[in-house]
């Protein structure tokens, strides 16, 4: 099994901004997702997203106004950021999210970690974690924005093949193997070269996250939370400090 780092470095990281539909068609997916959270951020607001991958949500966010410091373990979707947010203010820091609260240098207005990311911390513990260092680091009104995958609840037999994208040169389908605290998520790549059709299969761990324990976890660390669907099927909990 790799690592969530090693199965972005060699596996998910090169085709990504593929993966999400082409780096024009994600920014503006992720402007809808941004519009419809309507932060009442003032401009120049510091915003911090945690996982940001190529700067889907952090770079509708700076061209709102806001600067944003985009926190990711891949080195390679940070580069792809870097090249795509252009004079934008959004500063790329290649770091583990949970050592967030190191990079901040003024009291950020909101705390995103949004695209299922949330599922990819190592155990439950760790999100209870980072739900306190951002309780600890947002003022009164700040928010707490979280997207992520329900998979508390099984899907079952030909459910668990999960057709992802597919063209002429690739086909991504994602296979779930359900443990009791995790899921182990397979990606298995079919790619087109000038050999013939070639096959590369990696798999890594995501936690199996109810959006209500979550929300009990949010509300015990001093915020009220707000339920909504997010983005492909995902749960969206925004979370504003009291
Ligand atoms: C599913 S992607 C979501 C990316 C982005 N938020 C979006 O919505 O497009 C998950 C991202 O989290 C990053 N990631 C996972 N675990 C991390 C960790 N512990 N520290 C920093 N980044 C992490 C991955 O490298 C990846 O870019």
């Amino acid at each position: 099994m790799s690592t969530v780092a090693e199965h972005y470095e060699r596996h998910l990281g090169p085709i990504y901004v593929w993966m999400a539909g082409g780096a024009e068609a994600a920014l503006q997916a992720g402007a809808v997702e941004i519009e419809a959270l309507n932060l009442p951020a003032a401009r120049g607001a510091v915003v911090l997203d945690l996982g940001a991958g190529f700067g889907m949500h952090a770079i509708p966010l700076a061209r709102k106004g806001a600067r944003v410091t985009a926190i990711d373990s891949s080195a390679e979707l940070l580069r792809t950021l870097t090249e795509l947010r252009g004079a934008l203010p959004v500063q790329a820091v290649n770091d583990d999210l949970l050592s967030f609260q190191s990079h901040i240098a003024e009291v950020p207005y909101a705390i995103l970690c949004m695209g299922d990311t949330f599922t990819h911390l190592p155990d439950f513990g760790a999100v209870e974690r980072l739900i306190e260092r951002a309780s600890a680091e947002l003022p009164p009104g700040g928010v707490l924005v979280v997207s992520f995958r329900d998979y508390s609840v099984p899907l079952s037999w030909e459910e668990r093949f999960i057709p992802v994208r597919s063209d002429e040169a690739r086909i991504l389908t994602c296979f779930l193997e359900y443990e009791a605290e995790a899921v182990l998520v397979h990606d298995i790549l079919h790619e087109h070269k000038a050999e013939g059709w070639q096959t590369r299969v990696s798999h890594y761990r995501k936690l199996r996250l109810s959006p209500e324990r979550l929300i009990d976890r949010l509300q015990s660390n001093g915020f009220n939370v707000r339920r909504e669907p997010g983005m492909r099927g995902m749960v969206r909990l925004v979370a504003q400090r009291v």
